[in-house]
């Protein structure tokens, strides 16, 4: 049976994509935003998940004002990187899981959520960006370390799913998850946000304070932020502030009690807040492919203890 064993937030700013593509990660400006991600980035590698589900906006790259899903599951086998202007990003062409995905699907639309089924789709820096922050650089010739399944969601024309809707399909793709014969491990990404505003009079508006109470109540009390209205989002976190809408459809994806394993922010990359978090089902990895999720197994040797306590709940704040 396949597990989702954890949830992933993270932004999902271009300029990072720009950053890693131009070798500038090592500028102080940068490597402020990345080293937020070295933790994440080992707690992946000791996860290896064999598919991850990516929930993500497309910006006017695989569709446009032509045509609006809100909710488009991506069910074709590759999916490459997409032109947004400036040619692909050099990023390997994303892998998917026409099964999983497939399987998703039928369970999901049958439990009354009316998603788009998309067999061939490019996908943007809306999906790749937040690949790289967990994945790392990976060169275009190479492979990403598993399948993914990308979930399009509309958060750029009016009207945007509410943050209930979100939640709820969340459930149905746990659901569908659990009834997949295969033994798989998944963890499933929501991504975009902070706050911020591209444009307009208030443009470069950041509430960390908002962000913050938003990461906290994401951890331990969810069913606070499905409650927010649309008008909350783009007062208080900006015009493109309601992309968070997307992170709890991976919260609800997840157990109702979760342990975080992890925690970033930092403002500002580009003109956004740069949001991560990792919240791990409790036990759920111990029942796949026999090994304990990260965060759950005791450490053993000295150098296991350091890196264990460093691995602890960490908040950056700048
Ligand atoms: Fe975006």
């Amino acid at each position: 049976m396949a597990r989702i064993v954890a949830g992933i937030g993270s932004s999902h700013v271009p300029a990072i994509g720009a950053a890693i593509d131009n070798g500038k990660t090592e500028e102080p400006y940068w490597k402020r935003v990345f080293s937020g991600f070295e933790k994440s980035q080992e707690w992946m590698r000791e996860t290896k998940p064999d598919v991850a589900i990516i929930v993500y906006n497309d910006h006017a790259s695989a569709f446009s004002v032509d045509l609006i899903p809100t909710f488009a599951l991506g069910c074709a086998a590759e999916f490459p990187p997409a032109d947004e202007g400036w040619g692909p990003r050099p990023v390997p062409v994303v892998q998917g899981h026409p099964a999983l995905a497939s399987h998703i699907a039928q369970s999901v639309i049958l439990d009354e959520f009316d998603l788009t089924i998309v067999n061939k789709m490019t996908v943007d820096h809306g999906m790749t960006v937040p690949m790289n922050l967990l994945f790392g650089k990976v060169d275009k010739d190479a492979h990403w370390p598993c399948p993914v399944i990308p979930l399009a969601v509309n958060v750029v024309m009016y009207p945007p799913p509410t943050g209930h809707r979100c939640f709820m399909l969340g459930r149905a793709i746990k659901k569908a998850v659990e009834s997949y014969p295969d033994d798989l491990k998944v963890v499933i990404f929501g991504t975009g946000g902070l706050s911020h505003q591209i444009s307009g009079p208030r443009a470069g508006l950041i509430n960390s304070k908002w962000d913050t109470a938003f990461l906290d109540n994401l951890s331990k009390d969810p069913q606070k932020l499905v409650k927010i209205p649309h008008v909350d989002y783009m007062r208080e976190a900006g015009a493109e502030g309601i992309e968070m809408v997307m992170w709890l459809i991976m919260r609800g994806a997840l157990d109702d009690k979760v342990d975080e394993a992890y925690r970033f922010y930092t403002v500002p990359a580009s003109n956004t807040a740069v949001g991560h978090i990792i919240l791990e089902n409790r036990g759920r990895g111990a029942k796949v492919g026999g090994k304990k999720p990260a965060g759950k197994r005791k450490p053993t040797t000295e150098k296991h203890k350091r890196a264990a306590a460093a691995a602890k709940v960490d908040r950056v704040r700048s």
